[in-house]
């Protein structure tokens, strides 16, 4: 079964601006509407996979956001090194989660040479692990690779500030597969994307604006933030099972679905 990772929402918040999302929103958040759909969206995760919960930290209003906190390749656990000081101190209290969990990960390593933000901007599939470079991770994590050798590392450039973190615009749904909006990549990654994957499926620009792409893929699930019935109607038609959820409070920092989880194997 799939593991998951997400952080409690108890000190989730916006007091301090890091992306367009967050203008303006601060001492916006409803904080109990954001506990009941951060509740409702692990409760239907955990119908299909398996939750790990690490608590939230006082003063640390992002770390909800786990799909920030590192990447586990092969039983390592690579803690990010963040672009905002506002972020840096949530990696030690990731480091300090993850080496308790010494069932899950053989090693835990904090990169420090280059900024890289987890699985926020790097997602594996199509035999490639897809980075996300322009706002936040370095353009050369792709050259880092982890130190390890046999893994295939592509990079894509984002290149509008919306869609800041690569999980905001691009979400493989599986190897052959991928959902995606192309106005947040340079002409390149366009290209790269287009050629890679067999079947596209093209988000409008609302859909995009409502982060359908920060979605959670558990095999055939799909939960993602509220969209388009146009957008359900396709991906049920490529038989997927869709979840929707209203994530509002969470909208408000800049993340939905995806960025609130972290995929652990
Ligand atoms: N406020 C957070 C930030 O700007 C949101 C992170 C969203 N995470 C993600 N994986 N896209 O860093």
């Amino acid at each position: 079964m799939k593991k998951i990772l997400v952080c409690d929402p108890a000190h989730f918040d916006v007091s301090y601006e890091i992306n367009p999302w967050m203008k303006n929103q601060q001492g916006l958040v409803d904080k109990s509407l954001a506990r009941i759909q951060w509740s409702l969206l692990v409760n239907a995760l955990s119908e299909v996979a398996e939750i790990e919960v690490m608590e939230g930290v006082k003063g640390l209003p992002d770390m909800v956001f786990t799909a920030n906190a590192g990447i586990v390749i092969d039983d390592i656990f690579f803690v990010s090194n963040f672009a905002h000081t506002e972020r840096q101190l949530e990696s030690k209290y990731v480091s300090k989660w993850a080496e308790t969990k010494t069932e899950l990960f053989q090693n835990v390593i904090q990169i420090s040479h280059i900024v890289f933000e987890g699985e926020g901007d790097c997602l594996s599939a199509a035999g490639s692990y897809w980075v996300g470079s322009g706002f936040r991770s370095s353009d050369n994590v792709t050259k880092f690779k982890f130190g390890i050798d046999n893994i295939f590392f592509q990079q894509l450039k984002l290149v509008d500030p919306r869609w800041y973190h690569l999980d905001t615009a691009f979400c493989p749904l599986s190897d052959s597969t991928v959902m995606w909006y192309p106005p947040a990549f340079c002409d390149a990654s366009k290209l790269n994307i287009q050629n890679s994957f067999q079947n596209h499926v093209i988000l409008s620009e609302e859909d995009a604006l409502a982060f359908a792409a920060n979605c959670v893929v558990v095999e055939q699930n799909l939960f993602l933030p509220n969209c388009s019935d146009e957008l359900v109607s396709t991906l049920t038609r490529l038989d997927y099972d869709v979840h929707r959820f209203d994530l509002s409070e969470f909208l408000k920092a800049g993340g939905a679905a995806k960025c609130l989880t972290l995929y652990l194997n």
